[in-house]
């Protein structure tokens, strides 16, 4: 197991996917809804999951696979990999920045490579556990604050409406404390976000792996504190949601209390 050529691969794959999504992107209907009236399904996710797993099955047989939109195939080599083949539905539906393709490759259950593109803007972001993080093949790093009071920081909003209630309340506490808040749309973007530095800081209860396994790899390799869905309710019952935050290494002692003092445990 190679992690660089699992990132290569994964990169090279998800800008290719990337491409095929700006050519759908004003070129589609919204589909279907998932679970919930506001989670949305389109065409393009479907088929950008199977280009995804055939491009990669092509190089790499016998790997498996699990993705949003329904693939589930067991590893015959080890390594599995995490698709998310479209980050940002919402925002790809409307035709607003901030989607993405995420691909992350676990060997033996770690994650070990992953690669993130957003095509609209001709980034692609990517990581191998132990060699750092890059945009465009350039080195990047968290941003170096150390005043968690001027932090911009960047969440997301489940789709489920009960679980909205408790983020929004949880907003409420952190809103004051910070410098202001930043909801964009795409939780892999987020964690990108925090690697280059755009962000101080990212935090949402109850993501899937496919959200957040490229992403957390490349925050974490970028220098961040990373937390990938810590707690949930099976071994941590102050918790009923998995927190997942990213968050640069020079704030992340006072972020983690104000998420505490949030009503956010993990
Ligand atoms: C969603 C996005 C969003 C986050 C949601 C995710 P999807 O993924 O990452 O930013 O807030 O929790 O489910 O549905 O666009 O793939
Ligand atoms: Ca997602
Ligand atoms: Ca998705």
């Amino acid at each position: 197991m190679d992690a660089l050529e699992l990132r290569d691969l994964a990169g090279a794959v998800a800008n290719d996917i990337g491409a095929f999504l700006l050519a759908e992107v004003d070129n589609h209907n919204a589909g279907d809804t998932k679970s919930s009236a506001t989670d949305f399904v389109t065409a393009a996710d479907r088929a950008a999951e199977a280009k995804i797993v055939a491009a990669i099955t092509q190089s790499r047989p016998g790997d498996g696979f699990v993705g949003e939109e329904g693939t589930d195939t067991a590893s015959s080599t080890g390594v599995t990999w995490i698709i998310d083949p479209i980050d940002g539905t919402t925002n790809f539906v409307f035709s607003h920045p901030g989607y993405c393709v995420s691909i992350a490759a676990a060997h033996n259950g770690q994650v070990v490579a992953g690669a993130v593109a957003d095509p609209l803007h001709q980034q692609l972001f990517d990581a191998a556990l132990g060699h750092g993080a890059r945009c465009n093949g350039q080195p990047i790093r968290a941003r170096a604050t150390t005043d968690v009071g001027r932090a911009l920081v960047a969440t997301g909003f489940s789709y489920d409406a009960q679980r909205r209630q408790r983020q929004a309340e949880a907003l409420r506490v952190m809103l004051p404390q910070i410098a202001d808040i930043r909801r964009m749309g795409s939780a892999a973007l987020d964690l990108c976000g925090v690697a280059i530095g755009r962000v101080d800081a990212y935090y949402e209860l109850a993501l899937n792996q496919w959200d957040l396994a490229a992403g957390a790899l490349i925050a974490s390799e970028a220098g961040a504190v990373v937390v990938a869905n810590a707690g949930d309710p099976g071994s941590n019952p102050s918790s009923e949601d998995p927190l997942t935050f990213a968050v640069a290494p020079g704030i992340a002692e006072a972020f983690q209390a104000l998420l505490r003092r949030s009503g956010l445990t993990w």
